[in-house]
């Protein structure tokens, strides 16, 4: 029977799902989503204003829809608001980029940075209302410690990092992906289980009123793709 509302295939069921595709004017609509993706940036001047819980709790289900292998969702996303912990992650991070600066980087990368004006000093992790860390999991534990594989573990959970993003963009907030490296010392901070690694950190929050942004180009249509017409 056609349109039936699910479906048993091999044993599993399938819901029916051109229901929820309702969308009219798709060129207006993704030409007004990409407009709108174009002012996204990259903000490291963050105002302490306060930002309401549920609007992170949205931003983290937004996250959480994100496609994965063999739908192992590998990711898990820890909320700092502590002030106490805020200030141990800034002063081991802070540790870590010094050395970073300092050493571990190559020259080629550190010019490659200028244009950005960054340093070691971090205080929007002091002063972002929350910070979002982001921890991949390349296996799950059962009950019993027993470890469950995951599939494709580093793509899956950048998509979903790349849908956090986007959804804190598009409720009015500004982020920053920033990647204090190793960042090791997050597991030990927040008492993370074995199976989980750091993968990004994200400070969440307003920008100060008057932020400034590096005036850097992106690549155009043409640079980044190739359309195979014929
Ligand atoms: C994986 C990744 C790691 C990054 N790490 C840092 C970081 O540690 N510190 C920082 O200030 N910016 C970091 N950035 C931000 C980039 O510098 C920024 O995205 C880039 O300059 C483009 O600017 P935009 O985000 O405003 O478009 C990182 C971005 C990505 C995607």
């Amino acid at each position: 029977m056609a349109n039936e509302k699910y479906k048993i295939i091999d044993g599993h069921k399938h819901i029916l799902y051109s229901d929820y595709l309702k969308v009219k004017n798709i060129e207006e609509k993704s030409e007004s989503f990409f407009q709108e993706m174009d002012w996204r940036r990259s903000v490291r001047d963050f105002s302490d204003k306060p930002v309401p819980k549920s609007v992170i709790e949205n931003i983290i289900k937004t996250a959480s829809t994100a496609p994965s292998g063999a739908h192992k969702q590998p990711w898990f996303f820890c909320v700092i608001e502590s002030a106490e912990l805020k200030s141990q992650i800034r002063k081991a991070a802070e540790e870590e980029e010094r050395k970073s600066y300092e050493g571990r980087m190559s020259k080629e990368w550190l010019n490659d940075l200028k244009p950005l004006g960054t340093n070691h000093s971090k205080p929007f992790l002091e002063i972002a209302p929350y910070l979002i860390i982001v921890f991949k999991k390349p296996y799950d534990l059962s009950k019993e410690e027993e470890k469950l594989q995951n599939y494709y573990v580093n793509e899956s959970v950048g998509i979903a990092c790349g849908m956090l993003i986007t959804a804190i963009h598009q409720a009015g907030l500004v982020t920053l992906t920033h990647t204090p490296s190793p960042m090791n010392f997050l597991t030990k901070l927040l008492e993370r289980p074995s199976n989980e690694r750091a993968f990004l950190l994200l400070p969440v929050g307003y920008p100060v009123t008057e932020a400034y942004v590096p005036d850097i180009e992106r690549k155009n249509l043409d640079e980044v793709s190739k359309f195979y017409s014929k």
